[in-house]
């Protein structure tokens, strides 16, 4: 076993949001590790063109359809024959904006997208592979759940409720499933790119590591959480954020993301 395959070659993950920014390289860094990765993301083209290059397979669809994480789990047993991993990663940063100003049928979407679906998908693996043979899952939550911030309500507070989820169902499938979650600062995706781009300069300057994050920074804290080299951890968050968090002892500037998020919008998609 190499220091990075972390004793993951040959094993199966499946990654949520695969096709590109933090799903795209959680999915490289367990295909680098030799595992079989099985992506899914909207985009039926993009899907296909990931699994390709990383020598896995792929499913199109909407995690937010009740049906999707049945059909993605079936999918992926029936191309390896086992699900080792899981990583709910896929997510919604919508609806955007103070929470008095919400639709409530986006807020509904929100946490379909991005609480229900983890869910889902780890009952349907549950069910069909690991109660039997063991595994573990890893949630893609953020810095931000906690602590409130400008415009972003319904993301936090989704995010907020899938960390709970985390160490509940840590507890409930122990101990044969671990389940963890990791939660980014700012990382250089598209999702974020209305946070970062205008002045990431100015963003870095105030982190105590000193740059924003890069989508392998996560990455590679996944796939250490999933591996057995983390056999004796369960129902912990991995926060992996630059020291955003204890930023107030190394700087007295203001919080730049937070500016941002007050003063910029997220494209619709
Ligand atoms: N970037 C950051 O600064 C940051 C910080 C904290 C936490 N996070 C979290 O990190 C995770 C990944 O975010 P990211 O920044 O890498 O986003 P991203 O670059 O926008 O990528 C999102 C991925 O998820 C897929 N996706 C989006 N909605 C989906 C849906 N409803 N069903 C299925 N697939 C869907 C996208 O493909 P399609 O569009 O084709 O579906 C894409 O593959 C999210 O959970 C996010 O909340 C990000």
């Amino acid at each position: 076993m190499t220091a990075s395959s972390y004793g993951l070659r040959g094993r199966v993950a499946l990654i949520t949001g695969g096709t590109r920014g933090i799903g795209r390289a959680v999915a490289e860094a367990f295909a680098g590790a030799g595992a079989l990765v099985c992506v899914s993301a909207r985009d039926a083209g993009e899907v296909a063109r990931v699994a390709e290059e990383l020598g896995g397979v792929g499913l199109a669809g909407d995690v937010g359809d009740p049906e999707h994480p049945e059909e993605l789990a079936e999918f992926a047993l029936r191309a390896f024959g086992r699900i080792d991993v899981v990583v709910n990663n896929a997510a919604t940063n919508q609806p955007y904006g103070p929470l008095m100003d919400a639709d409530p049928d986006a807020w509904r979407t929100a946490f379909t997208v991005n609480v229900e679906a983890p869910l889902r998908l780890t009952q349907c693996v549950w069910r069909a592979w690991m109660r039997e043979h063991g595994g573990s899952v890893v949630n893609v939550c953020t810095e931000g759940a906690g602590h409130v911030g400008p415009n972003v309500g319904a993301y936090s507070t989704s995010k907020a409720a899938l960390l709970h989820l985390t160490q509940q169902l840590a507890g409930e499938l122990a101990p044969g499933v671990r389940v963890n979650s990791v939660s980014p600062g700012l990382v250089r995706t598209e999702m974020a790119r209305f946070v970062w781009e205008p002045g990431e300069a100015d963003v870095a300057a105030g982190l105590p590591l000193g740059r924003i994050g890069e989508p392998a920074d996560i990455a590679q804290a996944v796939l250490w959480l999933a591996s057995d080299r983390a056999e004796w951890i369960t129902g912990a968050d991995l926060l992996v954020d630059g020291g955003t968090r204890v930023r107030a002892a190394y700087t007295s500037g203001g919080y730049a993301v937070h500016e941002r998020l007050r003063s910029a919008m997220p494209p619709r998609p």
